[in-house]
């Protein structure tokens, strides 16, 4: 395997994460990023090819010769990345499209939560002839929770206690996609959970736990994240042992009878609840974002054998290990995100070292962050970049993680000030 060429496709934070941790694998020789961004540059030769673009991605993957190619997103997978990777015989570190479903379709998740017997919540599904009312009623006791079934790019979910809010939102759904689900709200503490799987084989990688809401004391609009931490305490012994029984061991029972297995990581959204019950929220088929940040840099075994292990089948010969410590990331937003992001500003105060380098317990990770004519750091996005900090105690990686964001300036950007809070 050594002198192993990678393609890593995307352009964020986490795409970021992953050139990264795969630059300190001694079996590497070249990594590819495509589109890349500024931070990816420093770890790999970045190509124009579109994330979304299955068939040009593929021509890419072909002419490097790529021994490995790593999804960072979710869409491409979707839209077939790796059977069509499959049909030209290269290792694809993501699942087929039928399985990618998973994160595509809602529904179809929940269907397969029912066929495996995986504890999630009840849930209608709606379209133009149901008795919405009634709907609505049958879940009344709580806040009501819409979901449209389609890939929205986190816009698809609202939960709210206002009918007239949901009854809109259900409508409006079912006027654009033709069905949307309403699901019971389930009460308790969110975790993220990585599994990595192939047909032969699950890894669990640490669990974390994200800040969806964009100001402290988790309050103001969703967004995709505003930081982490890993591992996450919520996530006990019991509670970890219960989510392997009841929610991992029968998806890979499942997804490993399928034609083709699952091969690349599994994001299980966990609610936890008072009496430690997990409960399925969602599923992704990918590295969650920032929590792939901080929860790569904790394996101490070679990520590379990871990733092409679970690419081709060979979990089982595998053992990983991880660090015994915590981190924390912190993620620097532009001004006016989540709604509209402020692009273009000039970013300083970056240490170069912090960028670049494999090694060392502090990092910056670039997410919407590219270079402009003079070569000086720009923003491109409205999650912007994210400050990392491994340490043996939370409160040491907390402490160094904020003390790389306070050098950072941006005008008009924006970061919480309280990450790691539930678990401090
Ligand atoms: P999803 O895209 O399915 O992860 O939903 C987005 C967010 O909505 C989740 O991270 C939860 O905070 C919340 N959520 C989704 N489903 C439920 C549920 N059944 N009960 C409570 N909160 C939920
Ligand atoms: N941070 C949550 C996600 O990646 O979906």
């Amino acid at each position: 395997m050594a002198g192993s060429v990678v393609l890593v496709v995307g352009s964020g934070g986490r795409e970021h994460s992953i050139c990264k941790q795969l630059a300190s694998s001694q079996l590497v020789s070249e990594i590819h990023c495509s589109p890349g961004n500024a931070g990816t540059l420093k770890f790999a030769t970045n190509h124009s090819v579109s994330a979304t673009d299955v068939a040009a991605m593929v021509e890419l993957a072909t002419s490097l010769g790529a021994n490995l190619v790593v999804a960072g997103p979710e869409a491409p997978l979707c839209d077939g990345l790796a059977d069509a990777l499959s049909a030209v015989n290269i290792p694809c570190f993501g699942p087929v499209a039928k399985l990618a479903h998973l994160e595509g379709s809602k529904l179809h998740a929940k269907q397969v939560m029912r066929i495996a017997g995986v504890p999630t919540a009840d849930f209608h599904v709606l379209d133009n002839d149901s008795d919405i009312d009634a709907a609505l009623d049958d879940f009344s006791a709580n806040p009501w929770v819409v979901k449209r079934d389609v890939l929205a790019g986190g816009k698809g979910v609202v939960v709210t206690s206002d009918r007239a809010e949901a009854k809109t939102f259900i409508t409006s759904s079912i006027a654009s996609d033709g069905k949307v689900l309403l699901e019971n709200f389930l009460p308790g503490e969110e975790a993220s959970m990585l599994v990595i799987m192939d047909g032969t084989d699950f890894v669990t990688l640490p669990c974390s736990q994200d800040h969806k809401r964009a100001y402290d004391g988790d309050l103001g609009p969703n967004t995709g994240g505003m930081g982490a931490y890993c591992p996450a305490p919520v996530i006990t012994e019991q509670v970890h042992q219960r989510a392997i029984e009841r929610i991992v061991e029968p998806m890979h029972k499942y997804l490993s009878s399928q034609e083709t297995p699952y091969r690349g990581v599994l994001f299980v959204g966990l609610m936890i609840t008072k009496s430690g019950d997990p409960n399925v929220v969602e599923f992704n088929v990918r590295f969650g974002d920032p929590e792939c940040q901080i929860t790569l840099p904790l394996v101490s075994s070679d990520l590379y054998t990871l990733l092409y292990s679970a690419a081709t089948d060979g979990l089982h010969e595998q053992e990983t290990t991880f660090h015994n410590k915590q981190a924390l990331t912190v993620v620097l937003t532009a001004e006016g995100y989540p709604a509209s992001p402020v692009k273009g500003r000039l970013i300083t105060g970056l240490s170069e070292e912090t960028i670049h380098t494999s090694e060392g317990d502090m990092w910056i990770n670039f997410a919407g962050v590219g270079l402009d004519e003079n070569g000086d750091y720009i923003s491109t996005g409205g999650r912007v970049l994210s400050c990392s900090a491994l340490a043996e105690t939370l409160e040491d990686a907390k402490n160094l993680a904020y003390q790389l964001i306070s050098k950072i300036e941006l005008e008009g950007s924006h970061y919480r000030t309280d990450i790691g809070h539930r678990a401090l």
